[in-house]
């Protein structure tokens, strides 16, 4: 009989083409069929630990599957990364969870359809978390199991070197470990041949692409490659860290056509104090120098930013660093975060943490600021046509949507299928992030 899976997936879109990778490995052991929990042969938890309340949520998830696993023994449950290659994390969780089948990590994540063998007639879970890796190897080829056509994501590198104080990814993705090129690009030409319509390249820093290589071949020119394609495509990338975020790069976004103009370049505070504690190494003046180059250079160019209130420390004043920050900068959007401590990071371990009901407040007016600065620019899309890239069909409001070049959401009505089409709407409501309008022909 046909064996089904079901991936529940946490965390950042690195994580979530991740699971597409886990879905490639299942299916090709034989799990063909994707299905709720309560159906599947095998459940797999993709877990993320960048907040607390991540892994609440999925400490929560794996306990609710208890009764299940009772009443239906044969249902495998693996739980594998963020989360599980933390120091010490495996043990907890098999402590608290021992129904659990398969614990695995980060750096492991290829060796999945192994362990499912391993597991087999076996009592006792299988747990295998391994140290960071040196080099890409494993991780240097597709396997995944893609469902998000017209959008495609591509990893161009893995791992972290920057440990600002507050992050855990260091210490769960390892050491930065850039793709080869030519990997990368026959991976985005193949799905371009498929006709995928929009790629985003991943990496925690895609700045740094290639350091690790001796810099030879760098993230621009990774862009411009791509781009010499003739087709019509949209080429996306996250994250950029402001500290290497640079004249070439603005160069390459100018130049491409296909390259959106939408960066997202976290900022995380305003105050140069908090900054420096963070170990962002920029301060908030050369950030703001760095948007205002990017605006010149890319004429309607949009920005978005993740920010964060309560780390150790701030004061009212720095706080208003932040607010004053978002005013300036003229956001599109941003995410907004609380501070979360995270243990083995450096902050972690600062005195002066803040106090929840403080940090609640700062959230809320932070929210606030952001939301305000979104609302005006929305308003301006009204009446406007705009270019919209159709990725799916919204079951609940019977309505297409898909996004502009700027990653706003656009909603219509149509009889006929436009998935994988890019289509122009004349905006007829704007309200907060998404818009609705009608279909131009
Ligand atoms: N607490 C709160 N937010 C965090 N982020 C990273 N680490 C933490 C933490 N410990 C936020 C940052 C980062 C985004 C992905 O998550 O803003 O840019
Ligand atoms: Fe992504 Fe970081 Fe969460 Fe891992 S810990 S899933 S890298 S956000």
């Amino acid at each position: 009989m046909e064996k089904s899976y079901c991936i529940v997936t946490y965390g950042c879109q690195m994580n979530v083409h991740e699971s597409e990778k886990i879905a490639g490995i299942l299916r090709a052991k034989g799990y063909t069929r994707e299905a709720r929990e309560e159906e599947a042969d095998i459940i797999v938890f993709n877990t993320c630990c960048i907040r607390e309340n991540a892994e609440n949520h999925a400490y929560g998830n794996i306990g609710a599957l208890k009764k299940m696993k009772k009443a239906r023994p044969s249902l495998l449950i693996a739980v594998g990364g963020c989360m599980t290659q933390q120091d010490g994390a495996a043990e907890k969780l098999k402590k608290k969870f021992p129904f659990v089948d398969i614990v695995f990590g980060t750096h492991n994540l290829e060796e999945l359809g192994r362990l499912i063998d391993l597991k087999e007639g076996r009592k006792k879970a299988v747990v295998e978390i391994v140290p960071g890796k040196e080099r890409v190897e494993g991780e240097d080829k597709d396997i995944s199991f893609r469902t998000s056509y017209p959008n495609a994501w591509v990893n161009i590198m893995y791992g972290c070197n920057n440990f600002c104080s507050y992050c855990i990814v260091p210490y769960v993705r390892g050491r930065e470990r850039s793709r080869r090129p030519e990997n990368i690009l026959a991976e985005a030409n193949a799905l371009l041949d498929e006709g995928y319509k929009e790629i985003t390249l991943l990496g925690q820093n895609v700045n740094s692409y290639g350091n690790d290589a001796g810099g030879v071949f760098t993230f621009p020119q990774l862009l411009d490659k791509i781009c010499k394609r003739k087709e019509k495509f949209r080429l996306r990338f996250m994250t950029s860290n402001p500290k290497d975020f640079g004249e070439e790069l603005i160069r390459a976004v100018a130049e491409n056509e296909q390259v959106c103009n939408l960066i997202h370049l976290p900022v995380q505070a305003g105050s140069d104090r908090i900054l420096k504690l963070m170990n962002r190494k920029y301060t908030a003046e050369e950030y703001l120098k760095k948007v205002e180059l990017l605006r010149k250079a890319v004429p309607g160019c949009c920005l978005t930013t993740d920010l964060m209130v309560g780390f150790p420390t701030e004061t009212e004043e720095d706080f208003q660093d932040t607010l004053r920050l978002v005013k300036e900068a003229g956001f599109s959007t941003a995410f907004t975060f609380v501070y979360s401590p995270r243990a083995g990071t450096a902050a972690a371990a600062m005195e002066g943490q803040i106090p929840d009901e403080v940090k609640k407040d700062r959230i809320m007016r932070l929210v606030e600021a952001v939301n305000s600065g979104t609302r005006e620019l929305s308003s301006a899309y009204l009446g406007k046509t705009v270019e919209i890239l159709c990725e799916d069909f919204d079951e609940k409001k019977k309505l297409y949507l898909g996004r502009d070049e700027y990653g706003r959401m656009g909603y219509f009505q149509s009889e006929e299928n436009h998935i994988g089409e890019f289509v122009r709407l004349k905006i007829e409501e704007a309200a907060g992030i998404s818009l609705q309008g009608s279909l131009v022909k």
